[in-house]
């Protein structure tokens, strides 16, 4: 079988490249063994992470055949296409060398939304602080993340727009904000729905595609949503075009893409009205723009009658 491995050093090399590697796969074995036996057997400088080699540590995370995963936790023999495989580094993070890659913007992000329990101060257990069963339940799906960064690296919000916090920043933040036994629920959901937050996924799925555990942050990030709304955190772009999709389809029956993004900005939000001008323009030049009047659908009153059903309850 062929490797074709991504090679960088960053002290010889102006940019990557792809190095093949013949290689027999020994039965059963895991990609990230067959990393270390090419590595231990036909170049020594080739560099990749690892540690537990048991699906825990998080370290070995690499994107194969374009879609990050973890190297000990895959059977090499399932990647194989044509003979072939294709290793890289991670997205979304800058390479240190070969297939390491530099996590420091991650571990910010993840500093960012206090990774840490904040309980009632005032209260005095004599043991540790209870938790029942059911409220456990609530945080047990994001408490199993092993910050691996597949999500954090295969995230197509992230890839545009790199201050958006990422997947694995705000399946942490679940965990502490549904934690019944932490007092910051408020000001930790309220940081999270300003720019760079839960509003600016565009839930493309791929994070919780690529999530080894059943931390899954699109999940997470949906919970969090709604969490907000119940909060009455709304006064943001996020939030109101929300409202306004459901409005628009709860009213007529179909999604009205002119009054969309207007509402969305906000009817006083003068300078974000403007800033629409711009792409306005260029949507009709390319003749994207949705049509003023819509063509008459059949079955609107059917989505109509539906959110009725829904809204009564
Ligand atoms: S669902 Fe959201 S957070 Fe997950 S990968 Fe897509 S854009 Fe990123
Ligand atoms: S949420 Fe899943 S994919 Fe993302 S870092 Fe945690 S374990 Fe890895
Ligand atoms: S080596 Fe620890 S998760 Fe793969």
């Amino acid at each position: 079988m062929i490797f074709s491995i991504q090679r960088f050093n960053p002290e010889k090399d102006t940019s990557p490249y792809f190095q093949d590697y013949e290689f027999e796969i020994p039965k059963s074995a895991t990609l990230l063994d067959c990393m270390n036996l090419i590595k231990w057997t036909q170049d020594g400088t080739l560099t990749h992470r690892m540690s537990c080699r048991s699906a825990i540590c998080g370290s070995c995370a690499v994107k194969v055949n374009g879609h990050t995963l973890l190297a000990c936790k895959t059977q090499a023999s399932k990647v194989i296409k044509d003979g072939k495989v294709k290793i890289e580094p991670m997205g979304n993070m800058e390479i240190i060398k070969d297939l390491v890659v530099d996590f420091g913007q991650f571990w910010e992000k993840i500093e960012r939304i206090k990774p840490w329990l904040v309980p009632d101060e005032s209260e005095k257990p004599e043991k540790e602080r209870y938790q029942s069963i059911d409220d456990f339940r609530k945080i047990d799906a994001g408490s199993t993340c092993i910050m691996c960064a597949s999500c954090y690296s295969d995230c197509c919000s992230l890839d545009v727009d790199k201050g958006f916090l990422g997947p694995t920043s705000l399946a942490k933040a679940q965990r502490f904000i549904h934690d019944s036994r932490d007092r910051e629920r408020l000001s930790r959901t309220g940081e999270i729905s300003d720019k760079g937050g839960i509003w600016d996924c565009t839930h493309c799925g791929e994070c919780s595609e690529r999530c080894p555990t059943e931390a899954k942050p699109l999940e997470r990030i949906t919970s969090l949503r709604r969490t907000a709304i119940a909060l009455g955190i709304t006064n943001n772009i996020g939030a109101r075009h929300v409202k306004a999709f459901v409005d628009s389809i709860a009213h007529s029956g179909r999604l009205n893409e002119n009054i969309l993004p207007i509402r969305s900005m906000g009817l006083f939000n003068i300078s974000g009205l403007m800033s629409l001008i711009p792409i306005g323009i260029r949507m009709m030049m390319r003749r994207k723009n949705p049509p003023i009047i819509h063509k008459p659908i059949d079955e609107a009153e059917d989505v109509r009658r539906i959110f009725r059903k829904l809204r009564k309850g």
